[in-house]
Formats: C-alpha cells, sequence, structure tokens
C-alpha cells in the first residue's frame, strides 16, 4: 500500500454530476428509503405499464424472493434504441474497432434500430419466442450487441458464452439452458490470429443435443461446413425478412438473460437477471460512476461474453443514449501502444479496462503509451480483480498523465452491476480501494461465525439488502441459489470476497475466500479444472489453488497424482495443459503441474488445500497445523517437488 490519497482535481469538482455532499446525501437517502429513492430513479426508463410497487425482496433463506417494480411492464431494446431516436437519431450509438487497425465501422442509433429489428425479425423466422433461449457465441462484431438487444426486442432470453470457451463447456451452457438456436461466426480474430467459432459450435450442438438452428454470421468468410436444415448464415435470412419489429411488452421480472459463472462447487451456475432492475441500475451506475455526459466517447475493453461486457458496454451505455466503443482485438496487437492509438483515433474520455492488462502493459514500458496523446482522456476506470497499488499508481501517473482520477469498480456477474466504487467528483482515491458503496448499497464486514464486524475491520464481505441490478436466481435451480449466497451468513448476500475497512470506512477487497480464483480477471473454480484433469485417463487425483502471479493476478497450480504405472514426465504435463484448454478452453490453462504421489488430506479423506495453497504461494515457514492429517509425511515430498512458478 502506498498510503497516498488523490483528492478529487479541481476541474471534476465543478464539472461532476455529484459532490461529496451530494453523494452522502444520496446515499442517505437510497438506504433509509429504497422505495422512494428507486421509485424515483425507475423514472430513468420508459415504462409501458407504470408499476405501483418498487421493492419486494426477501434474504430470508426460507424464501429468498427478489423483485422490484413487478408490476410495471417495458422493454430494454426500446429503452437502448427507440425512445432515443428522436433526440439521438444520428448520434453514434456504437463505434466498432476492429482487430486489425484498418476496420473500423460506426452505427447511429438510426442504424442500430434497424439492425435489431432485422435480427429479431431473423430469430423470429427460426421460431424464436418470448422466453425461448438464445445462445450467442460470437466475437467481439457489432452483430454481438445486435444479437443481444434483438433478444431484448422480442422477450428471448440470450445466453452469451465467451468465444474463449471450449465446445464442450459451451455444450453444457446450452443443456443447461435448453436453447435451441445458437448464434455464432464462422471465424473469430483476435490479435491477428482466427478462431473456429463456427467449428465448435458444431462440436457443442452434436454434444447437447437439441440445437435445431446455428445462424452463422460471417466475419472472415471462412468456408465452413453447414448442415442442410440446421445452419443458416444470417445474411441470406436477413435479406428476407421485414426491416421493422415491434418491441415485446415484458413484465419488470420477466427475464433478460441467462449468464454463466463459475462458483466453488459443481458446473457453473446460470446466473439469472431479468428486465427492468437491471435496466435501471446499470443505467444509473454508467452515468454516475463513469460521469458520463452527452457526447462523450466510452470505452470498455471488456468482453461481451461477460458480464462487465453485458452490462457496460451494451446496457448501461445505450439505456442512457451513449456513444459506447466495443474492441475486437487484445491490447498487445499489433503493438503495446493499440489501447492507447484506438483512444486517440477515437476521441476517447472515458476508459474502463481490467488490472491484467494494466500490469501487462505495465511491463512493456511508458514509452509504447508516450507515444502516443491520450488528451481525450478524462476518467479512468479498473474492474474484474484487485488492482495492485503499484499498477494503480503507474495507470494514473503514465496512462492518465496524473491528471484522470480512476474507477476501481468491485462487482459480479451476480450483482449485475457495480456496487461498491468512486464517484469521480466525491470520492478520494486510495490506490487498490474500491472505496465506498453505491447508492442502495448496504454493505457489512463478517467474522467466520457470521458476527457484524464495526468501524475499522476485515473479514467476509456480504450485502444485507438488495438492490435492483441483483440477480434473481440459478437458471432452473433456485435452490442451489438460497444456498449458494444466503446461508452461508443467514439472511444476507455473501459475496464469496474477503474485504478489509479502513478508518475512513473504505472497502479494500482482498480476493475470494471460496475456492473460486480469478485468472486474468476470469472467474474459475478449482472444482472446475479439476474435474477436467481427472477425466484424463492418467489421471486419478487432482487439486488445483491459485497463487499469486504477476500479470494474471492470479495463476493456477495443479497438483496431480497419476495412475498407478504412469510416469511422470515433461510430455505428459504438456499433454495435461493441452487437455484442460480443450475441455474448458484456453483461459484455464494450469501455470504450474506438480506431480504427487499423494495429496495431503484429513482422517477423513478430505484435501487440505490450505496447505496446497501455502505450498504453491512459496510459504513453506508457515504451513500452520499439519498433525491432523492421515499421512504428515506427504508434505514433506510436496515442499522438496515444488515447481517453480512463472
Ligand atoms: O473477487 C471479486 C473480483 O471478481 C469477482 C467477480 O467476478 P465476475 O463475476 O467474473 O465479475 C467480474 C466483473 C464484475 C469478485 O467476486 N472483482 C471484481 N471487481 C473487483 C474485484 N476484486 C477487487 N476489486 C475489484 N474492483
Amino acid at each position: 500500500m502506498t498510503g497516498k490519497v488523490y483528492e478529487v482535481p479541481a476541474d471534476w469538482s465543478k464539472r461532476a454530476y455529484l459532490d461529496d455532499a451530494a453523494y452522502q446525501e444520496m446515499y442517505k437517502r437510497s438506504v433509509s428509503d429504497p422505495n422512494g429513492f428507486w421509485g424515483e430513479q425507475a423514472g430513468r426508463i420508459d415504462w409501458f405499464k407504470p408499476f405501483t410497487r418498487v421493492k419486494n425482496t426477501s434474504f430470508d433463506p426460507h424464501n429468498v424472493s427478489i423483485k422490484w417494480f413487478e408490476d410495471g411492464t417495458t422493454n430494454v431494446a426500446h429503452n437502448c434504441i427507440d425512445r432515443h431516436l428522436a433526440t439521438r437519431g444520428d448520434q453514434v450509438a456504437i463505434i466498432w474497432e476492429g482487430d486489425d487497425p484498418k476496420d473500423d465501422r460506426k452505427i447511429t442509433y438510426k442504424e442500430l434500430h434497424a439492425e435489431v429489428s432485422r435480427f429479431a425479425n431473423v430469430l423470429k423466422a427460426r421460431g424464436v419466442k418470448k422466453g425461448d433461449r438464445v445462445t450467442i457465441y460470437l466475437p467481439m462484431i457489432p452483430e454481438a450487441a445486435f444479437a443481444m438487444l434483438a433478444c431484448a426486442r422480442i422477450g428471448a432470453i440470450h445466453s452469451v458464452v465467451f468465444g474463449g470457451f471450449s465446445p464442450d463447456s459451451l455444450a453444457g451452457r446450452i443443456e443447461d439452458a435448453k436453447s435451441a438456436v445458437i448464434v455464432t461466426a464462422d471465424e473469430g480474430v483476435r490479435g491477428g490470429r482466427k478462431v473456429p467459432l463456427k467449428a465448435n459450435a458444431d462440436a457443442a450442438a452434436t454434444r447437447a443435443g437439441g440445437v435445431d438452428t446455428i445462424l452463422v454470421v460471417r466475419r472472415t468468410h471462412a468456408s465452413v461446413p453447414m448442415q442442410a436444415g440446421r445452419d443458416v448464415y444470417y445474411d441470406d435470412i436477413a435479406k428476407t425478412v421485414p426491416a421493422d419489429c415491434p418491441c415485446e411488452e415484458m413484465g419488470a421480472e420477466d427475464p433478460l438473460f441467462i449468464l454463466y459463472t463459475s462458483g466453488s462447487t459443481g458446473r457453473p451456475k446460470g446466473v439469472l437477471h431479468t428486465t427492468a432492475g437491471y435496466l435501471v441500475f446499470t443505467a444509473i451506475t454508467h452515468q454516475y460512476v463513469f460521469d458520463y455526459h452527452d457526447g462523450d466517447i466510452y470505452w470498455c475493453t471488456a468482453d461481451v461474453g461477460w458480464v462487465t461486457g453485458h452490462s457496460y458496454i451494451v446496457y448501461g451505455p445505450l439505456a442512457n443514449g451513449a456513444t459506447t466503443l466495443m474492441f475486437e482485438g487484445v491490447p498487445n496487437y499489433p503493438s503495446n501502444s493499440r489501447f492507447w492509438e484506438v483512444i486517440d483515433k477515437h476521441k476517447v474520455d472515458i476508459f474502463y479496462t481490467a488490472p491484467t492488462a494494466i500490469r501487462a502493459l505495465m511491463q512493456a514500458g511508458d514509452e509504447p503509451v508516450k507515444k502516443t496523446s491520450r488528451k481525450s482522456l478524462r476518467l479512468l476506470g479498473s474492474v474484474g480483480e484487485p488492482i495492485n497499488p503499484e499498477a494503480w499508481e503507474w495507470y494514473h501517473r503514465v496512462v492518465g498523465e496524473d491528471r484522470c482520477p480512476i474507477v476501481d469498480t468491485w462487482w459480479q456477474t451476480e450483482t449485475g452491476g457495480i456496487l461498491i466504487t468512486p464517484l469521480p467528483g466525491a470520492t478520494k482515491l486510495k490506490p487498490g480501494s474500491a472505496t465506498r458503496p453505491f447508492f442502495g448499497v448496504l454493505p457489512q464486514i463478517v467474522d467466520a461465525a457470521g458476527n457484524q464486524l464495526d468501524g475499522a475491520c476485515e473479514g467476509s464481505l456480504c450485502i444485507v439488502d438488495s438492490w435492483p441490478g441483483q440477480m434473481r436466481t440459478v437458471y432452473g435451480d433456485h435452490e442451489r441459489f438460497v444456498q449458494t449466497y444466503f446461508s452461508t451468513y443467514v439472511g444476507r448476500y455473501f459475496t464469496g470476497d474477503g474485504c478489509r475497512r479502513d478508518e475512513d470506512g473504505y472497502y479494500w477487497i482482498t480476493g475470494r475466500v471460496d475456492d473460486v480464483i480469478n485468472v486474468a480477471g476470469h472467474r474459475l473454480g478449482t472444482a472446475e479444472v479439476e474435474s477436467a484433469l481427472v477425466a484424463h485417463p492418467k489421471v486419478s487425483e487432482a487439486a488445483v489453488v491459485g497463487y499469486p502471479h504477476d500479470i494474471k493476478g492470479q495463476g493456477i497450480y495443479a497438483y496431480v497424482t497419476l495412475m498407478t504405472g504412469q510416469q511422470p514426465s515433461e510430455e505428459l504435463r504438456a499433454e495435461l495443459v493441452a487437455w484442460v484448454r480443450k475441455e474448458i478452453g484456453p483461459i484455464a490453462s494450469p501455470d504450474v503441474i506438480q506431480f504427487a504421489p499423494s495429496l495431503p488430506k484429513t482422517r477423513s479423506g478430505k484435501i487440505m488445500r490450505r496447505i496446497l495453497r501455502k505450498i504453491a504461494e512459496n510459504e513453506f515457514g508457515n504451513l500452520g497445523d499439519t498433525s491432523t492429517l492421515a499421512d504428515p509425511t506427504v508434505v514433506d515430498d510436496l515442499v522438496n517437488n515444488r515447481q517453480a512458478s512463472k
């Protein structure tokens, strides 16, 4: 910790929507009178039929139920597109920047309306109706946003799957959502390399079954096999459907999307978000956290395959009539200056990215940044994992030239939008701290027994009351929702994160306290990687933990016990890494594999991960109590054979 505090810059206190006094006052009102506060905030969207009830929520584990604005009706696509047409039809809604710096495209709100309406009619032509699930497996091309909004327009529920996931991972999500339609592309392009999306979708469809349509957007025009009757090129049907498509009237609590995310146990969960509360919450957070003003060019570098892309590339910005930039590429292609060149090219005012990208670019030195101007920038953002103070300082000093505040935004797939964050005109910044709660958010830090801790303290982070953007259930498994989030600390939403609160009431997220790891901002369950490893015929047992990694934040350290008769070798190590990539996707590639004749277990057979974590972290001196182990000598072997981590 640098211990430094950054005051709100003078020009910001003049220009921003909210100063500190306004934040304090609005925050107090939001938590003391949530019905009044959110009832007013709901006025930021158009309603087809007004609601009469604002908040109807319960965190009681016997009856977890979350409803906001429940008897109102509206439509998300109407709010993100149609209602802007009269005032900003010719304003650019989406700036698309391709992987190749020569490729870009600007889409006005009027064009967005036409594209989304047509896409919606294509889905209808393939039989998609309100409530049906549509799987979207696309690269970062405008059609990803069109497809999401097209679903919203007709009341279909989208399930976007990150293009880096393997056919197996995709199949699991298709199956769980019972989705009969996949929207994909012939190929994706990232960092100059092709990604075989259609081939992956084919393999997934075969594995999952029940898929009757694969809609293929042409991105590279590569020739891909097309199965007659099932597979159709998007542009072929688009020509045949009308350009006009009315918006379906949706109940406030009708589902908008499912997004799968990893937990500490089992398969990824389908996080379900609904219509009105989600939109109100993403709109208000996008406006205040990024201090978004008309005319600003806003860029969030996330992929639409993650919640950040849903809430802060598509829904929040478009609900606010913003100009949102969508980037197909990666930070280091064609060079380490790419982000900064894109900022100069499109005159980006607000830039929102992940610590892992900042750390990687920081390692490349200042020169690739300094050769660009970045004078359009006025605000920087960070999301996805804790940002270490060194990376924060570099981002502030080199990228933002000491003039741009940094909003370090803490939230989760489950929360729908940002919950703990600075507001740039209101909050003094401390590098590494997500600072203070957003409106309507009541954080609580608890000890292991669930007792509320007060003042400066450290423990597990819970949220004690609902906010409109909160997930409503785990798709198809409400009991899992209750068990995962409301039973550890009864009556409270448990985030899975550890957190410290300092004497100024600032929150410092310390990372996950469960068996979830955060690798380069991607969330993974250690159990998922373990089950991929044990599916390999030569592996008998596996235990996976995270360890500190300079760039990725956390790396993946796997302890693997082989089947009797199998010998450890470098070839086998490479084979297992390749196997996990194939089973889950490249984001889950183990960084280190240590072959272990046996794993440390308690007498009841439970693997002691605490010890494995310490060994992976290189903290041998501090292994804690090992006397409960069935065979304490196992630990010596693990320590002696520890693999150097990269
Ligand atoms: O551990 C926290 C970390 O990311 C987790 C949520 O991951 P996911 O659902 O994939 O959503 C990521 C994008 C919102 C959290 O439980 N996390 C997210 N933002 C921060 C963070 N940790 C520290 N600081 C943050 N700003």
